[in-house]
């Protein structure tokens, strides 16, 4: 058996995660090495040769795929690249962990599947990092241990405070809507709990509370949907582009013998302060705030089950989505938008 030595990793887009995905691997996971770093912009690779240690610096993916002393690669990119991306690492021989979701077209994730069982070696995973959360995993584990009897309804959000300069309308041309970027974690979450039972129906509404700019691409600020699953099971999401206090995402599981409420006070921190206004707390600004441990804590998983393959160990169960999950996250998160923009639901055959 080979020793272990730290993996080395590429990584590919440094937009708004991919800056923060990158420091984690440079400077907060023991066993990685971020070794080099991919962007077609410029000023990404600017900041990139800035604030990295000395990573080897690519402006094309293929010169990524080239380099020989990677491990491992990293996706942050747009979602539209997502599957054709984990192809080529994987025919490259890389290790891949790609940022959620798996694609925004079913058959895309279907091939990806298909081209991965050719490369079982390989370590895939798909990022979807609240499993990786400290209280959704605590929620997890309680659940598992019989804690809240069967759980059989998941009611769960994903919210982000409002952004009047509208960012999320210039990013919904390649998001694929509110319900595959959004609903998708808690499409991730619900079918966690239920043990991956499989999703039959969907039905879906939504609205546009403030940006209007994304009537052009058929998306809305502000969805809800329903999903059956079998065995009786019921998901209830809502998810918003505009709220007004910060970044609320919470979930609540139910079961026959109790419930498990996760991150309801989506509080910055334990200070409270005391005014004429009343008691408060300040809110989670960002997704990033809120899930800062859960990137970290999912890089530690991948890196170390990559390491634990090099050295010729059996694989270990990261912890992370597979393929499968992320698929059906994709399949479920597509029938909600369909749903919301026909107003009927929609089947899904097994
Ligand atoms: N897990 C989460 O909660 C979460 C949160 C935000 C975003 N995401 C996902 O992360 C991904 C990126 O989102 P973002 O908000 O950082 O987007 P972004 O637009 O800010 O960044 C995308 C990056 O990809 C780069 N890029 C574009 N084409 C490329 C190519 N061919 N090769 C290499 N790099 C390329 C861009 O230069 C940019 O650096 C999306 O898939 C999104 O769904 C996940």
């Amino acid at each position: 058996m080979a020793t272990r030595r730290p993996v080395k990793i590429g990584i590919a887009g440094l937009g708004r995660l991919g800056k923060q995905h990158a420091t984690n691997l440079a400077y907060r996971v023991p066993g990685a090495v971020l070794a080099a770093a991919c962007s077609p912009v410029d000023e990404e690779l600017d900041w990139a040769r800035e604030t990295l240690p000395d990573p080897r610096i690519h402006s094309d993916y293929e010169a990524l795929l080239a380099d020989r002393e990677l491990d491992a690669l990293w996706l942050v990119t747009p979602s539209s690249l997502h599957a054709d991306q984990i192809i080529a690492a994987l025919r490259a021989g890389k290790h891949v962990f790609c940022e959620k979701p798996l694609s925004l077209d079913v058959a895309e994730c279907e091939r990806v599947l298909s081209v991965a069982r050719e490369y079982p070696h390989l370590e895939a995973t798909i990022g979807f990092m609240r499993r990786f959360d400290r209280s959704y995993r605590d929620a997890y584990e309680k659940a598992r241990a019989g804690t809240i009897g069967r759980p059989f309804m998941v009611r769960s959000q994903t919210t982000d405070q409002n952004d009047p300069d509208g960012f999320f309308v210039r990013f919904a041309p390649t998001s694929g809507g509110i319900f595959l970027d959004c609903t998708v974690h808690d499409i991730d979450i619900a079918r966690w709990f239920f043990n991956g039972a499989r999703a039959t129906r969907a039905f879906a509404t939504g609205t546009i509370a403030l940006h209007e700019g994304l009537r052009e691409c058929g998306d809305v600020d502000n969805g809800v949907g329903v999903v059956e699953f079998e065995g009786g099971r019921l998901a209830v999401f809502y998810a918003s582009r505009t709220m007004a206090h910060g970044c609320d995402t919470h979930s609540e599981v139910i079961g026959t013998g109790g419930a498990l409420a996760i991150g309801h006070n989506p509080r910055l921190n334990r200070v409270e302060i005391y005014d004429a206004g009343g008691v408060r707390s300040e809110s989670t600004p960002t997704f990033f705030a809120r899930f800062e441990d859960a990137f970290l804590n999912e890089a530690h998983a991948f890196v170390q089950a990559v390491a634990a393959r090099m050295a010729g160990m059996p694989p270990v169960a990261a912890g992370g989505a597979t393929l499968a999950d992320a698929l059906e996250a994709t399949r479920i998160g597509r029938a909600l938008r369909e749903a919301c923009s026909t107003g009927l639901p929609v089947d899904l055959p097994a």
